[in-house]
């Protein structure tokens, strides 16, 4: 479903949408919100048959009924916060979530949604986390499933018009965070449908024609860099993953003119498909692999929100996409290539492709003036083991920096853990033939990941974001189905907001 919201500021017992929304507490009393929606005050009938089919506003159970003309709306949904001291944005942006996939399964057409209930101290922010919340839960893969097979796909462009019942809030800091969130959360959603696009439908040469036609559309300048170019700029790494593939790589780099100083650079992990390589992954989930690029495409939904955000600064965004495979052609443990900047790895396993196609995409940053850069990337095992899927790891050169992506990915609701970075974790990745070596082991693997990664920004403050246990989860209420999160757009975004001066 595509969104469309309104604000609204009259009584929600007049909409005649087809499903009125509302959001109650646990253990406060339910006449309130439940009379409201009824507009008759006082007479509270919904909320003795809520009692009497025991609904208690537990968090993210909800309570439905059809209102047989007593409303506006044919439907009533009530979701339920929890307690009233547990309440937060990112159960704002969850419950929303639920009230989506809600909507989409019942495929109605419009809906009313009263969040006067729904207690924040900024306004702004909760008309962002609301409609992300909506447009994010209500949003499914279509799939290639045979047309009449399966009639509730081809959902993804069906329009929904959403009202927001605002009662005492501002209509225009949540107007304006509802700008904001939809801004957002449509690009978290093209980067979603990125993720579970296959490989074969989605290999290096399709995933730069879709970023070329994204960067269009935003009015971001791009450029890609086929196999020949990486050639002449010496990008032997990117080009040492890739080669194994019917499909070369490629580099793309966006950018947008903010006309202010710093220069952000953006980078990510963009393979499209990570076999191994030669250093062959086991086949019990290998198809998850296909995932491997949402890196590089958190960095391209960052940069459709940028454009549209229009932040005073310079962001360059850089795709480092290749398709990991094994082949006659491909890499094999113990080669050696160098990198951008003339810096040699030592290729130990082939598995461990991400650090080496971001050596040549960092270098790079370098090299065009970048002033920070804040890579992610689906890098490694080790960081689903360390923080499973709720949080992504921050592995940071630098402390300002480190603050800045902590702060912004607090406000987006996104979590994030720092790892720490101790001198003695170089010598893992020392090399006899070469400068580095790209696999040292499973000791403190996310943080050696991050590290590697890091040698090739020289002195330039340099954050690494991994999001192998963020960028595909399981099923939840921003998640209609297992799969992409696009997650690290709204982060990436409010990054450059940050250094951009625009926020605090
Ligand atoms: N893309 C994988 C990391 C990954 C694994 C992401 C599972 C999501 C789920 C990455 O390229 C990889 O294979 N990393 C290796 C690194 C190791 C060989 C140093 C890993 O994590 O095992
Ligand atoms: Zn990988
Ligand atoms: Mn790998």
């Amino acid at each position: 479903m595509v969104v469309e919201a309104n604000i609204r500021v009259g009584a929600v017992s007049e909409s005649s949408a087809e499903l009125v929304v509302g959001f109650a507490f646990e253990a406060e009393t339910l006449s309130g919100p439940l009379s409201e929606l009824a507009g008759e005050p006082g007479k509270a009938y919904l909320a003795q048959a809520a009692e009497r089919e025991q609904f208690k506003a537990e968090w993210l159970k909800w309570w439905s009924t059809l209102t047989w003309g007593h409303l506006g709306a044919a439907r009533l949904v009530v979701m339920g916060m929890g307690p009233r001291e547990e309440f937060s944005l990112d159960r704002v942006r969850r419950a929303l979530g639920q009230v989506g996939q809600i909507a989409s399964d019942l495929h109605v057409a419009s809906l009313a949604v009263d969040v006067s209930t729904l207690d924040s101290g900024n306004v702004e922010d909760l008309g962002q986390a609301a409609i992300e919340g909506l447009v994010l839960g209500g949003w499914q893969f279509d799939g290639y499933h045979q047309a009449t097979d399966k009639p509730a796909a081809a959902d993804a462009d069906r329009p929904v018009t959403v009202d927001f019942y605002l009662g005492a809030h501002s209509p225009e800091p949540f107007g304006q965070g509802m700008a904001r969130g939809q801004t957002l959360a449509a690009a978290q959603n093209m980067v979603r449908e990125l993720g579970w696009t296959p490989s074969n439908r989605l290999y290096p040469e399709k995933l730069a024609q879709w970023a070329e036609k994204e960067a269009t559309q935003a009015r971001l300048e791009v450029e890609v860099l086929n196999e020949v170019r990486l050639r002449e700029l010496g990008m032997g790494a990117i080009l040492g993953v890739g080669q194994g593939s019917v499909h070369p790589p490629r580099m793309v780099i966006l950018r947008y003119r903010g006309g202010g100083t710093p220069t952000l650079a953006l980078i990510g992990k963009g393979i499209t498909f990570d076999s191994g390589g030669i250093s062959l992954k086991p086949s019990a989930g290998m198809e998850d692999m296909k995932y491997d690029m949402l890196g590089a495409g958190a960095v391209l939904g960052a940069m459709r929100a940028i454009a549209a955000e229009k932040p005073a600064l310079d962001v360059i965004g850089i795709m480092a996409i290749a398709q990991n495979m094994p082949s006659g052609s491909a890499l094999k443990p113990g080669d050696v290539v160098t990198a951008f900047n003339g810096k040699t790895i030592e290729v130990t396993n082939t598995d461990a492709e991400g650090r080496v196609v971001l050596a040549d995409a960092v270098s790079y940053a370098v090299h065009l003036g970048a002033d920070f850069i804040v890579e992610t990337s689906t890098l490694t095992g080790a960081a689903l083991i360390v923080l499973g899927h709720e949080a992504s790891a921050l592995v940071a050169t630098d402390d300002r920096l480190a603050e800045d992506v902590l702060a912004a990915g607090a406000r987006m609701g996104e979590r994030i853990w720092r790892l720490p970075i101790y001198p003695e974790y170089k010598k893992l990745y020392e090399s006899d033939v070469a400068d580095i070596k790209n696999s040292p082991g499973r000791d403190a693997g996310t943080i050696t990941g991050g590290m590697i990664i890091a040698e090739f920004a020289g002195d330039v403050p340099f954050a690494h974001l991994d999001i192998a246990g963020t960028a595909w989860i399981d099923e939840g209420p921003l998640n209609k189905k297992a799969g992409a999160t696009g997650v690290m757009v709204r982060t990436l975004t409010e990054v450059a907001q940050r250094l951009a001066g625009f926020r605090d």
